[in-house]
């Protein structure tokens, strides 16, 4: 049987650099120890421009690699084309989704785009992702804490959704 088409994720942030990046490496890292890498594409990207280029902040590298997680990242925006490529879009807070519905259709937003932390059981009605980049190392750590709590939800989602066609 030939295999099928891996499903392609992307998490988006404002900068692609603090919490898209560390999405990205924590959900990776999930998808590594249940050897789903070949069935899962995991991506991230920003809504702004301003980072292009440069890898994850040195101080969300720094609080990822506390707990054994390397981000490899190298920041790029998002763009209106990737909603055809991607099979879920992952905002990380209520802004970057604000802003994905100026390049998305509707159809797309209603079908492919959906809140990070809309998979989070702890959210207890917040759905944004704080933004660490101006705080202290204090964010970051909370950031990295809501991350890892959310991550293997979103993977069960993900395994329903996407993975589970001819399979026992
Ligand atoms: P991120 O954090 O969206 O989690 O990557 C930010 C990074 C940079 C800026 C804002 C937020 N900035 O204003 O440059």
């Amino acid at each position: 049987m030939p295999a099928s088409k891996p499903v392609e994720i992307c998490f988006v942030c404002l900068g692609n650099i603090c919490r898209s990046p560390l999405a990205e490496g924590v959900f990776q890292d999930l998808v590594n120890r249940e050897g789903l890498e070949s069935r899962i594409l995991v991506h991230s990207a920003g809504t702004g421009n301003w980072h292009v280029g440069a890898p994850p902040d040195a101080r969300m590298q720094a609080t990822a690699q506390t707990h054994g997680i390397r981000l490899q990242s190298i920041a790029r925006q998002f763009q209106p084309e990737d909603f055809k490529r991607y099979q879920l879009i992952l905002p990380m807070d209520q802004s970057n989704l604000t802003t994905l519905k100026y390049m998305g259709s509707p159809r797309d937003m209603a079908t492919k785009v959906k809140l990070f932390r809309s998979f989070d059981p702890g959210h207890n009605g917040d759905l944004d992702v704080p933004d660490p980049y101006y705080g202290g190392s204090a964010g970051f750590q909370q950031v990295f804490d809501i991350v890892q709590r959310t991550c293997p939800h979103l993977l069960e989602f993900i395994k329903r959704e996407f993975l589970n066609s001819n399979e026992g």
